[in-house]
């Protein structure tokens, strides 16, 4: 059944205009911070871990939210104005929603974000909207049960489905994360597509990124999303956006909602790259390739005074890399086992 959604509307997205003296060698300006709250997930998906999962990160060694509410703050002095609240998935973690409401009251956070895979998360959308949560990316890669259980390896459709229409309910914005796989048909393209054309959002298809010893990259992640779907939609316009984006983003016609591609793996977005990165355990980021710039649990832990903390970041962000290539040439590794030790 196709439920009538309206209030939807792109207007309700802040821009946010706040500059920011957090600005890197190349001149890019840092307003965006992915906070990993916990690398602990309900879901198996197959291109992130093994179905045995992967070690945990002793309960100790994450950062309590008294700590991430502290580095939120410097953050925010330093220029930060948007936040996403990531994982693994955010809502495994005891405590998130209470946490989310406090981080929209901290001053500086003007555009407040999560990403989750939707599988918990119906049951707090009536807190969410309560306080007003800009957004949410939901991840959701099929909308059929079988292949939800071969990706996924659990059985919670049903579930991430109540998420994701009460979300289209409650008005928030919401956009789908879909990693596109090698076996997903022009088929499941369309049905997945048919998302955008029925509801107000926005439906991105992702290049899987290959983290250590999961799986090769292959031709689809090697800038082919773009001509598969031109080839599946071939009306698509692409959109021209002056805003710092991961995402390609394509309009259709007819469709209430828009078609978008993150180019993750070939990384064509690095130039406008306004986010930092703190993962679980506390390492901060400054680019999805690195191997982590900034150890700031150990400064908090440390007792560093706040100026120091500023500072040692304020120095990282200049020293950031080029771009994603350059981080992952000078890291001289493959990623993290997991996307969840870094958050996405
Ligand atoms: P908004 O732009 O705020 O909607 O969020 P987002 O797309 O940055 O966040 P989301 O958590 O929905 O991530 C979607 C996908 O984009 C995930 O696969 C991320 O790993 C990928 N992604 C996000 N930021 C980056 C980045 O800086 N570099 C790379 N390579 N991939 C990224
Ligand atoms: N490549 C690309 N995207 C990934 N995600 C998780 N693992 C990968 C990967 N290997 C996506 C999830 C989620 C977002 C945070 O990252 O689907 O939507
Ligand atoms: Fe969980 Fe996201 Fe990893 Fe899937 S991709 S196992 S939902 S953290």
């Amino acid at each position: 059944m196709i439920h009538n959604y309206t209030n939807q509307d792109s207007s309700r997205l802040k821009q946010v205009s706040k500059p920011s003296d957090l600005i890197d060698g190349y001149d890019r300006q840092i307003t965006y911070l992915r906070l990993a709250i916990t690398d602990r997930c309900n879901l198996r998906c197959r291109y992130c871990r093994p179905e045995s999962g992967v070690p945990f990160i002793p309960h100790q060694e994450i950062l309590s939210f008294e700590e991430l509410e502290h580095l939120i703050g410097i953050f925010c002095d330093l220029g930060i104005s948007k936040v996403r609240v990531t994982g693994g998935e955010p809502f495994s973690r005891r405590g998130c929603l209470p946490f989310l409401s406090r981080l929209r009251q901290l001053k500086g956070v003007e555009s407040l974000h999560i990403t989750t895979n939707g599988v918990k998360t119906s049951r707090h959308l009536d807190e969410l909207a309560k306080i007003d949560l800009d957004g949410i990316n939901l991840s959701l890669d099929t909308l059929d049960p079988k292949t939800f259980w071969k990706i996924t390896r659990r059985d919670y459709l049903a579930s991430v489905l109540e998420t994701l229409h009460g979300v289209l309910e409650r008005g928030i914005p919401l956009k789908i994360n879909s990693v596109l796989l090698e076996d997903t048909s022009d088929g499941e393209i369309i049905q997945l597509a048919d998302l955008a054309k029925n509801y107000p959002i926005t439906l991105r298809f992702i290049e899987r990124m290959p983290f250590s010893g999961v799986v090769r990259p292959t031709k689809l992640e090697n800038g082919h999303l773009a001509e598969r779907l031109k080839k599946v939609f071939p009306a698509i316009e692409e959109q021209t956006s002056t805003l710092p984006t991961t995402a390609r983003i394509f309009s259709l016609p007819g469709y209430k909602g828009k078609i978008g591609i993150i180019q993750g793996y070939s990384r064509l977005f690095c130039q406008t790259c306004n986010k930092l990165r703190v993962t679980p355990a506390g390492m901060l980021k400054t680019c999805l390739y690195d191997n982590g710039a900034l150890d700031l649990k150990k400064m908090l832990r440390s007792n560093a005074d706040d100026n120091e903390i500023r500072a040692a970041i304020t120095s990282c962000v200049r020293n950031r890399f080029a771009n994603g290539h350059e981080a992952e040439k000078f890291s001289g590794r493959a990623l993290e086992p997991s996307m969840a030790n870094i958050g996405g």
